[in-house]
């Protein structure tokens, strides 16, 4: 059985090298409202998606997750777009809500020929003096808390196969 929307979940991998193109903003707009419809605990809508192309805040994004991650390379891998998944903090199921709005990027951006990373660790930088002045920057609650991001763009190298899934992974009771 052919289905495009398994072949698109099966095939989707994580890109860690990105050409310096950017993307055109209809397919930002189509891989933002991908993630705006995802489900959400009661309905509530907690996430908030911001999509990054301005190169200054892209760098400074870089350097303050670097910093938490110990690291001096761009956690990001210089990719031309980074969306950031915040979520209010005050729903009970911020942290699923906003989880489920980066998959359904992931897999939007998948099917438009795009390729994307999970990048960690902005709960963290969103908890600094420095990512609660971006938020105060943006115009945002400081009710958010960061959930996650995605690197976005075209993808500069060949897309690995997937690792074989582990066994018992599902079992189906009946
Ligand atoms: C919660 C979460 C956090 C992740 N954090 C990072 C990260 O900080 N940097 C990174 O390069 N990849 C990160 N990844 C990507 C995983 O390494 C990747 O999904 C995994 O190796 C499986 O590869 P695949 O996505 O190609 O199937 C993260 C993935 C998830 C779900």
């Amino acid at each position: 059985m052919s289905n495009q929307v398994i072949e698109n979940i099966l095939s989707r991998r994580s890109v860690r090298s990105y050409k310096d193109t950017q993307i055109s903003d209809k397919a930002l707009k189509l891989i933002l409202k991908s993630g705006e419809y995802a489900p959400s605990g009661m309905g509530k809508q907690s996430p908030v998606i911001v999509a990054v192309q301005n190169k200054d805040t892209l760098t400074k994004l870089a350097k303050m997750n670097a910093e938490i991650m110990g690291s001096d390379s761009n956690p990001y891998y210089d990719a031309p777009t980074v969306i950031i998944v915040l979520a209010d903090k005050n729903a009970r199921t911020h942290v699923q809500d906003g989880t489920c709005a980066l998959e359904n990027m992931m897999l939007a951006a998948h099917s438009l020929g795009l390729s994307t990373c999970w990048i960690n660790r902005e709960y963290e930088m969103f908890n600094t003096d420095e990512g609660k002045a971006l938020l105060k920057e943006w115009n945002l609650s400081d009710d958010l808390v960061g959930i996650g991001a995605l690197s976005l763009g075209y993808s500069k190298g060949e897309i690995k196969e997937a690792k074989p899934r582990k066994e018992n992974y599902s079992i189906i009771i009946k």
